[in-house]
């Protein structure tokens, strides 16, 4: 029998599972040769990091050098995400690559992972001057961006670093005394808040419960991926 081959492209890792168990228990009647390709998401985020690299739609616009979009796997199941770039972020582009970042890339080793097989991003793209928090106004201006990521990731499960990113994906004015611990839900996806590195950084007391916070991630991760 002559090879055959069937392109087939899927909006989502589920239907994506499911059109691999078909075509697998086809492939003993002479499908010999496919080639399986989610809807890409890679594509998807460079054309959408294409369409908002000059964004003008808030003041930050003014002040930073790079829109700080985001960086890793466009395929993760485990997405990290902080508040905003700081000036080590602003000045090369990517995000969580100061101080803060080091730590974050040993807290994602901590469980197992590589930097590099997760997606990091933050709720603000580009840096506030002088590191001062986030405006309301620039909050909902760019809060779409992060959600249209989340949307295009699909990820398993997303790890809120510090108050500011769990309150704005959580829509709560709740402290994290209160938020840690717990297991929420975005939109579907297993949402675990954490301290941020930059918080852990600072007071060291936090880093036990921050650890907890990790594990308790990896576990929901790995229930979540079977
Ligand atoms: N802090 C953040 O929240 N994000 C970064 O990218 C860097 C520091």
């Amino acid at each position: 029998m002559g090879e055959r081959t069937v392109d087939v492209n899927v909006e989502t890792k589920e239907t994506l599972a499911a059109v691999r168990t078909f075509i697998q228990a086809q492939a003993e009647f002479g499908l010999s040769e496919f080639r399986l390709a989610r809807t890409d998401a890679a594509a998807r985020l460079t054309d959408f990091h294409g369409s908002i690299r000059d964004c003008r739609m808030c003041g930050l616009c003014e002040s930073r050098r790079a829109v700080v979009f985001g960086s890793g796997n466009p395929e993760a199941d485990l997405m990290f995400v902080g508040e905003a770039p700081g000036a080590e972020e602003d000045r090369t582009g990517m995000p969580f690559v100061g101080p803060a970042g080091e730590l974050l890339t040993r807290m994602i080793e901590a469980i197992g992972f590589q930097r590099d097989e997760v997606y990091i991003a933050n709720v603000i793209k580009c840096r506030p001057p002088g590191n001062r928090d986030p405006k309301p106004e620039e909050v909902s201006t760019c809060k779409p961006f992060l959600e249209r990521q989340i949307e295009y990731i699909q990820p398993v499960a997303i790890c809120a670093l510090g108050l500011f990113a769990a309150r704005t994906l959580l829509e709560t004015d709740e402290p994290m005394s209160s938020l840690r611990g717990r297991l929420f839900s975005y939109r579907g996806i297993h949402l675990i808040p954490t301290y941020h590195p930059a918080a852990l950084l600072r007071n060291r007391q936090w880093k036990r419960p921050a650890w907890e916070d990790l594990q308790h991630l990896r576990r929901v991760y790995d229930n979540a991926a079977g």
